[in-house]
């Protein structure tokens, strides 16, 4: 095997060696199959217990109350920018968008196809720095059939915890803060979360709806998107990618077994602290997100001064640290670290932007 490197991807991201090791040996032969995991089929008991295993360890791990349902839908998380309006839109008229930047913004215009939207400021400039304002600000027309939330904004590492209580179903993008936050989820209507950050490879959506939010889907939805459908079906509604959800299941375990959701946390924010130190102690470098909101899982950084974002990449790269360029929006250095980012490539990444 090749040097292993440091792998800092926004998605797909970085998965745990151990889960890697896990895939190379079932790609052979899944348990006693005598098939390999790839040829496995969807209405196999082998895939009934991927599934099952899947729902009861995502249950346990976010404490999610029986009148939940679990689904698991083929395509990422814009699919689901349509699937969501899409599932509400035979009964409802408006909705509201939580506006706290690229991807929240993204929804919010796709969903502008089936309701009229209403976008809610969520970001506030306060002292050159941005910030979220917390939930008792948000101004929210209580006639809007759900308010979309997007907790951790990937491209500027934006992050907040928690809905506090709205008065409409709130319904969240997770898919790049997905076993990574303390959640209740009690306190929201619908979480989603495409898969390909924290909870395993691209392709898959995993989607929690409380069960009196089914059954209001327009007629145009196509059955693919339907939620009620896919909770008839338990999420076999057509051939499911089989991969990606036994994926999701080995992240799950993994997770559980690594001490849970608390954990995971505790490592993100060490992990980030780590990071955020080596940027504030560099005067070259810029992070322009109040404390309280910057992201535990994608850490963004800029420099105003020539050569200092290009010199980091091309040492980092020369060191094994790959996976840090911007996005292509925003540019200058991204560490998106989720579950499966060591503490030590924290440690030797924030060593470096300390030289930088
Ligand atoms: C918060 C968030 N939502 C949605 C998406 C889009 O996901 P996908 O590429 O699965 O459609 C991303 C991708 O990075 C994301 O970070």
């Amino acid at each position: 095997m090749g040097k292993i490197l440091h792998y800092f991807g926004a998605g797909p991201a970085a998965l745990p060696f151990e889960v890697k090791q896990r895939i190379q040996k079932d790609i052979i032969e899944y348990e006693d199959s005598k098939l390999s995991i790839l040829e496995l089929s969807h209405r196999s008991e082998y895939f009934s217990n991927i599934l099952d295993r899947s729902k009861t360890l995502l249950r346990e791990l976010y404490a999610i109350p029986d009148n939940y349902q679990i689904l698991f839908m083929a395509g990422g998380a814009t699919l689901q920018f349509d699937a969501v309006p899409l599932n509400f839109s035979g009964k409802a008229k408006y909705a509201s968008y939580l506006d706290t930047g690229f991807w929240s913004r993204k929804a919010g215009k796709l969903a502008k196809k089936y309701l009229d939207v209403k976008f809610v400021a969520g970001l506030i400039d306060h002292a050159n720095e941005i910030c979220c304002l917390s939930s008792s600000e948000w101004q929210v027309d209580a006639q809007s059939a759900y308010l979309h939330v997007t907790p951790n904004e990937t491209i500027n590492g934006v992050e907040f915890v928690g809905v506090g209580n709205v008065e409409v179903p709130v319904v969240a993008d997770l898919t790049s803060c997905m076993l990574m936050q303390n959640i209740d989820v009690s306190k929201f209507g619908v979480l989603y979360a495409a898969t390909q950050k924290s909870l395993g490879i691209a392709g898959l959506s995993v989607v929690i709806i409380r069960n009196d939010l089914l059954g209001g889907a327009s007629q145009i939805t196509p059955d693919l998107l339907r939620y009620d459908l896919h909770v008839e079906n338990n999420s076999i509604v057509n051939t499911i990618p089989v991969f990606a959800c036994y994926v999701a299941m080995l992240m799950l375990l993994w997770v559980k077994e690594q001490g849970g959701i608390s954990v995971m946390v505790e490592q993100a924010k060490l992990r980030s602290k780590l990071l955020y130190d080596a940027v504030d102690s560099n005067s070259k470098l810029i992070n322009n997100i109040c404390k309280k909101n910057r992201s535990t899982i994608n850490v963004a950084f800029t420099s105003n001064y020539q050569g200092v974002v290009t010199g980091l990449l091309d040492t980092a790269e020369k060191e094994g640290l790959i996976g840090l360029q911007g996005h292509r929006r925003a540019g200058g250095v991204r560490a998106s670290m989720y579950n499966g980012t060591s503490i030590d490539a924290a440690k030797k990444l924030a060593r470096l932007i300390r030289l930088a």
